[in-house]
């Protein structure tokens, strides 16, 4: 049997590939250091499992879901945007509550571009962004994160025609891979360009909730006409530690928003009650939890950067996210380092050239293993004299 073009178009799932050398290497028993995936290493929060362990005892949670959500998370959601960011959300017309916000961003390609279309993608970027392009039979253009620009996108070099045909761009700060943040200035810029070239802006504030040094990574639609030409994806994966349970909202524009719920009403038929309580408790109770998880990384960063230095391995402190980006030493591309590391120091880490060509000399270290791992990964490290 044949897969259908669109199928052959989509791209090698370069987590996938990754995830499958650590876990033969761990077959065949040895001590892995995974820094290489951006699966959270904490548990959920003890009471967010038990808001869920208490909705799903409850029977009326079992019948079919409303579509677009249960009233209590769109309204969590909306007041989480206005407690934590002073953004004013309307609960009813500006959220999508999705499966993960994966979805939402596989999905809006579908629902807001035809073919002939371009969106704009981050290079290097959250790779699953490509996912939603080939599906949808649209193109990506690519906005090159480079160092000199604090791994923000020059709008300036992307040549006119690209402009033209581009219809929708993704965004992220804090940003996987490299860590960098965005601040208020940038997001002005964006409105502007976006409003100047009629281009959909989603900023995916996935690592929202961690920002190091004292700065709260702000939220696009705090920058005035924001939610005008675009939304923002937030997912409880990181915040919350809730990266099994797969669920994330969207807030903004209410045009986008429905264009989301729209083609959620066709593709599924709501989530689990008892899952979209839980998260609404996530968003509603103390957030303590979510202050020492940011400590807790920051503190992981601090010491990853001290080794890293310790050995002569120049690299620069993330500002925010749970990853580091790394520079690869001389006489190495970032796959045949991430390789030596694999094969001469059992460690794990994702070569950046797989986050898209402009990520060629770097690799992400993920923050997601113990201080005293990291402690050992470096000095494994250490002991292979590269710097
Ligand atoms: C930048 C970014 N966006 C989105 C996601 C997906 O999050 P979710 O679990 O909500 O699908 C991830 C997960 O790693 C991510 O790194």
């Amino acid at each position: 049997m044949e897969y259908s073009k669109r199928m052959n178009n989509l791209p090698t799932q370069f987590f996938a590939v990754l995830a499958g050398k650590t876990a033969a290497a761990l077959a065949q028993g040895r001590d892995i250091i995974n820094l290489g995936q951006g699966n959270p290493d904490q548990p959920t929060p003890p009471h967010i499992v038990k808001a869920l362990q208490e909705a799903v005892a409850d029977p009326a949670t079992h019948k079919y879901s409303p579509f677009r959500g249960v009233k209590a998370i769109r309204q969590a959601a909306a007041d989480f945007y206005m407690r934590e960011y002073g953004v004013k959300i309307d609960p009813d017309l500006e959220v999508a509550i999705l499966p993960g916000t994966k979805t939402g961003l596989v999905e809006l390609p579908l629902a807001l571009l035809d073919e002939g279309d371009a969106i704009l993608l981050p290079d290097p970027g959250y790779p699953d962004y490509l996912s939603g392009a080939p599906l949808a039979g649209v193109s990506v253009e690519l906005m090159k994160l480079e160092e000199k620009n604090a791994y923000l996108p020059d709008y300036e070099a992307l040549s006119p025609a690209v402009v033209e045909q581009a219809k929708l761009m993704y965004l992220n700060y804090p940003n996987n891979p490299t860590g960098a943040t965005a601040d208020e200035a940038f997001f002005e810029e964006t409105v502007r360009f976006a409003k100047e070239n009629d281009i959909a802006v989603v900023h995916d504030f996935a690592y929202g909730a961690f920002g190091f040094d004292g700065v709260k990574p702000p939220s696009f639609l705090q920058t005035e006409g924001a939610k005008e030409v675009g939304i923002e994806m937030y997912t409880f994966s990181k915040t919350y530690n809730m990266a099994g349970w797969r669920v994330g909202f969207a807030v903004g524009n209410a045009k986008i928003i429905e264009a989301l719920n729209l083609i959620q009403d066709h593709l599924f038929a709501g989530q689990f009650t008892a899952l979209q309580l839980a998260a609404a408790e996530a968003l509603t109770a103390g957030q303590q939890c979510v202050t020492d998880l940011a400590a807790l990384y920051e503190r992981r960063r601090n010491v990853l950067v001290r080794e890293a230095n310790r050995i002569g391995w120049q690299v620069t402190a993330p500002k925010g996210s749970f990853f580091a980006w790394l520079p690869v030493p001389e006489g190495f591309t970032s796959i045949t380092f991430a390789d030596h590391l694999m094969e001469n120091a059992d460690i794990s880490v994702a070569a950046g050239s797989g986050f898209g060509e402009t990520g060629e000399g770097f690799v992400r270290v993920g923050l997601l293993v113990d201080e005293d791992r990291i402690v050992e990964a470096i000095t494994r490290i250490e002991k292979l004299n590269l710097f």
